[in-house]
């Protein structure tokens, strides 16, 4: 068959399963206009309302928290969610993929191959550790093809502090002999302002991944460091982290829906009441642990080196690892 006729009936396919997809207006109590409303907001397929709460949904939408509930439920029951059989269980996590990250070392310390999708990994260290240098790297990794422990993918990097250095990404590329125009070109980098404007970026995101953007890595650095500016007075605490816990589950909404990896960094403050080992702790404490699925503090180590713990994770244990800066990137021996 010709490459012409053959691209032909391939589009044929795709608008006519197009067709066939449920629609938000599918569902009862959404209408043309509250469905253009939820566009707005980023909520375009059944997946992303499905994993809503009515509240959330009643809130974006505009209406009642009844109406939600019922919509949500005719979503989750088209799309057929709830309990699911094993071997439906295994397959769901044989689509999850992985971004190495160019150290065998921190691989294995995160299961064996990287940095993975539909899970977040949350690295948390003091200045200089490494977070964003982790950063860099797997926004350049996430674009190799599977042999080479990338995903064939895009790379989303939300910049919160200015920290992006595109003459970084270049000169990685250049070293692993990668073209830098080309990877610098595959990542969609977003400088946030505020923690509004941060959370904001997400709808964004789902945006371009339904204009076919292969996003397969969404990078925030610093996750926390905008909250942590924006309530610092006394009695706002409260507050702070009851956005930070919307944030992270709105993260892993995002990871979940497009099988993404999340990369998210995270700051370190001084803990006066530890008396034992390394007095630090992560921003955000307990939400933001919780949240996240693996969680990774990192240190600087002899000779210019760098220590990273698995601090918390399902099914890995408390590992420590050493891993290296370059020029090349993140690699373990320098
Ligand atoms: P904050 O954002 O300030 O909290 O720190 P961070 O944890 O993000 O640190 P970052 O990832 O920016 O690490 C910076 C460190 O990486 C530097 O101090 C260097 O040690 C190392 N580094 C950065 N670029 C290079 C490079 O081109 N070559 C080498 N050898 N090391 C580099
Ligand atoms: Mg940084």
């Amino acid at each position: 068959m010709a490459v012409k006729d053959e691209v032909k009936q391939i589009k044929e396919a795709v608008s006519k399963s197009k067709d066939k997809e449920p629609q938000l207006t599918d569902l009862p109590g959404i209408g043309p206009a509250v469905s253009s409303k939820l566009e707005s907001v980023g909520i375009y397929d059944l997946m992303s309302l499905a994993v809503m709460t009515p509240t959330d949904l009643s809130e974006a939408a505009g209406v009642s928290p009844a109406v939600a509930r019922k919509a949500i439920q005719a979503a989750r029951k088209m799309l057929d969610l709830g309990f699911m059989e094993g071997t439906e269980y295994a397959k769901k996590r044989e689509s999850i993929n992985y971004i190495t990250t160019g150290s065998k070392n921190l691989d294995n310390l995160l299961g064996g191959r990287g940095v993975e999708s539909r899970s977040i990994t949350e690295v948390f260290g003091a200045y200089g550790s490494g977070k964003t240098q982790i950063g860099l790297t797997i926004a350049i990794n996430v674009q190799f093809p599977l042999d080479r422990g990338g995903v064939n993918g895009k790379a989303v990097f939300i910049d919160t502090e200015g920290t992006f250095r595109p003459s970084r990404i270049k000169q990685i590329a250049e070293k692993i002999g990668a073209n830098p125009e080309k990877v610098l070109k595959n990542i969609f980098v977003a400088r946030a302002f505020n923690s509004d404007h941060q959370i904001l970026l997400l709808d964004k995101i789902s945006e371009m991944i339904r204009n076919k953007e292969p996003i397969k890595l969404l990078i925030i650095d610093s996750l926390t460091a905008h909250f942590r500016a924006e309530y610092s007075g006394r009695g706002q605490l409260a507050d702070r982290q009851q956005r930070l816990n919307r944030y992270m589950h709105q993260l892993m909404k995002l990871a979940e829906t497009h099988n993404l990896a999340v990369y998210v960094t995270n700051q370190v403050m001084a803990n006066p009441a530890q008396l034992f080992g390394d007095p630090t702790t992560a921003i955000g404490g307990h939400i933001v642990g919780h949240a996240s699925t693996y969680r990774i503090y990192l240190r600087r180590g002899k000779a210019g080196s760098r220590v990273a713990k698995m601090i918390d994770s399902p099914n890995l244990p408390e590992n420590e690892t050493v891993f290296n800066i370059t020029e090349t990137g993140i690699v373990d021996d320098a």
